[in-house]
């Protein structure tokens, strides 16, 4: 019997998503977190099981659901768990896709009982997590690494910046500046650069046509 998903473009790739933010306990009832609905980082690989690519999406709490055959959902709550599964899986993929929006800092000790009131200048010290794309991008051989960057000041020589720093091959760097772009909402403006620093601006878009054009990216490395 024919396989009709053998002609697919992705088929035989292996993706590993990250999506959506993620949770830094505080104690048993609070956590540090962010607005990230994981919305950009489903429809991606929604775009890439369509394609034929097996997907491993590794996420962050959020509301959004999916079923698909070719998608394996790994559901996380911190930047350390994301790191473990992310680590767990990277040897086996052709390509990686950070599209979560990851703490960068987590409390340095979390109360094991829900914190009182009584304290009139209560402080939280924080320290780093780990970067989890830099630290697939040591760990990189044949991976197409793909990372995002938000940017609100000199937002194209920062994402070059992190494109040297995390070892990418392209960087989908996320405008605010325009109407309509960003968290909470629909649609994206983005901006792609490569390796080679090539720059090309997107036009404001819908999240799901941004995901195809980065999957577009990826069918056109494998095609090359
Ligand atoms: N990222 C990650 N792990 C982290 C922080 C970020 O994997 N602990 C990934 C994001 O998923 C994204 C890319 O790194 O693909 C860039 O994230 P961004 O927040 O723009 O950059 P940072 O490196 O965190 O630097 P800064 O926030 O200071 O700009
Ligand atoms: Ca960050």
């Amino acid at each position: 019997e024919k396989d009709i998903t053998s002609k697919l473009p992705l088929k035989g790739k292996k993706i590993l998503i990250t999506a959506g933010p993620t949770y830094e306990a505080i104690d048993p009832v609070r956590f540090i977190g962010n607005h990230s609905s994981g919305k950009m980082g489903f429809d991606i690989a929604r775009i890439a099981a369509h394609n034929g690519a097996e997907v491993i999406l590794v996420a962050g709490p959020t509301h959004l659901k999916v079923e698909h055959p070719f998608i394996h959902l790994r559901r996380v709550q911190s930047a350390q768990e994301m790191y473990d599964v992310c680590h767990e899986y990277f040897e086996e993929v052709n390509v990686t896709i950070a599209a979560a929006a990851v703490a960068d800092y987590r409390p340095k000790n979390v109360a094991l009982q829900k914190i009182k009131k009584n304290d009139p200048t209560f402080i939280i010290e924080l320290e780093k997590t780990k970067d989890i794309l830099a630290s697939l991008g040591e760990k990189k051989k044949n991976q197409f690494l793909i990372g995002f960057a938000l940017e609100t000041e000199n937002e194209i020589e920062h994402a070059k910046l992190k494109i040297q720093k995390k070892n990418l091959d392209l960087i989908v760097l996320n405008s605010l500046n325009d109407k309509g772009a960003g968290f909470g909402h629909d649609t994206n403006k983005v901006t792609f650069i490569d390796k080679q620093f090539i720059v090309e601006p997107m036009n404001l878009k819908s999240k799901e046509s941004v995901a195809q054009d980065i999957i577009n990216k990826i069918i056109q490395h494998y095609d090359a």
